[in-house]
């Protein structure tokens, strides 16, 4: 599988490597400064191999949450890179899922005024998503992610072989966000996402179909990133085609803040659909697009049904942190693969939807 470039206007650009094994990874930090090692606990074995592959000084676990992505845990990285010597040549290789490669890469931004990163992300949702496009972050007085940079990794090495230990709940967590992936650019993709899914999720997303179907998720995880990799490239700083990504997102966000125990995967997916329903409304898409798309998550496994009424939902649209002068950048479907940004106040996107 072909390498992938972002390439950033005056910015940083950034590599993203696809191999089957974690081998490759020596040669490509070989030259490039003394490696410090963060991980995330539940890959310790990953972490340990990666350390001796690449004769790390030193090397960090933690245990990863959405209650620990904070300043004072990334504090505590700062404080480990201190202790062990790390100087402005350094190289943070994070590996982990998307809490872990999110704190690194903000970490690596602000130590010693920015160090190198590179991203090995152990999960379907990082490998798709959070180490691509050089978002980094922590929560802060119950928002999340409200603080961190936009800063590319030198780069992201990306081994799907990482996902056979990865838990079911959290391969459906990256199956929303292909799958959004591919609804913004579809190229075939979509399907096939639908169809891998659906039988994975047929045969109670069992270690051994998991594994058995990693050349064929290997290549839409390329497929995704490539999409993702592009629209990055063209608008770096979210000013205008980036906004695309947040599809379904911000009626995820509503839906999260209503409720903790709905994951944002699940949240996305039923995000989705209300996006489809409100494309519908506006005539932007043919009638039945929301059901088929509800239909196809469904079969994935994937809730779509906010068991939340719309005017519950709503004060929380209001927090969203991407809306100017009280409209929010919603992105509505036009068809699998042909969506558009519009940018509309909360109130009136309730009103549209409840009027059933
Ligand atoms: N930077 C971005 O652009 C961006 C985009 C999307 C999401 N995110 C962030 O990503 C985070 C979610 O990431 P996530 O879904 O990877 O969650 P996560 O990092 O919590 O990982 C999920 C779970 O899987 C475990 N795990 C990781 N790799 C494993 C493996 N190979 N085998 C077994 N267990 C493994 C982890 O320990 C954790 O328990 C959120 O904080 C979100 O804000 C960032």
């Amino acid at each position: 599988m072909d390498d992938i470039l972002i390439s950033g206007h005056g910015a940083s650009s950034s590599c993203i490597y696809f191999r089957p094994s974690l081998d490759g990874l020596a040669a490509l930090v070989r030259g490039e400064g003394p490696v410090f090692v963060a991980y995330d606990n539940n890959v310790s074995s990953f972490a340990s191999y990666v350390s001796s592959l690449t004769g790390a000084v030193s090397s960090y676990g933690i245990d990863t949450s959405e209650e620990e992505k904070t300043v004072s845990t990334v504090s505590g990285m700062c404080s480990w890179l201190l202790e062990n010597g790390a100087d402005r040549n350094a190289v943070l290789v994070a590996v982990g899922g998307g809490i872990l490669t999110d704190m690194a890469g903000f970490a690596a931004a602000i130590y010693k005024r920015g160090i190198k990163a590179v991203y090995v992300p152990t999960t379907l949702l990082a490998q798709v998503d959070a180490s691509v496009g050089g978002k980094t972050g922590v929560n802060f007085q119950g928002y999340k992610n409200i603080l961190g940079t936009v800063r590319q990794p030198l780069f992201t090495y990306i081994c799907p072989q990482v996902l056979g230990t990865l838990p079911y709940g959290h391969i459906l967590e990256g199956a929303a966000e292909m799958i959004k992936t591919f609804i913004i650019k579809d190229g075939g993709n979509y399907r096939k996402a639908v169809s891998l899914f659906s039988g994975l999720a047929s045969c109670g997303g069992s270690r051994d179909a998991v594994r058995n179907s990693l050349p064929v998720l290997g290549e839409l995880i390329h497929a995704a990133v490539s999409v993702k990799a592009g629209v990055v490239s063209e608008d770096m700083f979210e000013g205008g085609a980036r906004r695309k990504l947040n599809l379904g997102h911000t009626f995820a966000h509503a839906i999260e803040w209503r409720s903790h125990s709905i994951s944002h995967g699940q949240a996305v997916s039923m995000g989705m659909v209300l996006a489809a329903r409100l494309s519908e409304k506006l005539s932007l898409c043919r009638p039945g697009l929301a059901l088929e798309l509800s239909a196809d998550l469904e079969r994935c496994g994937l809730q779509t049904e906010s068991p939340f009424p719309l005017k519950e939902l709503y004060a929380a649209m209001l927090k969203d942190k991407k809306s100017e002068d009280g409209k929010i950048f919603f992105v509505l479907i036009r068809d699998v693969g042909n969506t558009e940004v519009m940018p509309m106040s909360a109130e009136t996107v309730v009103k549209l939807l409840e009027n059933r």
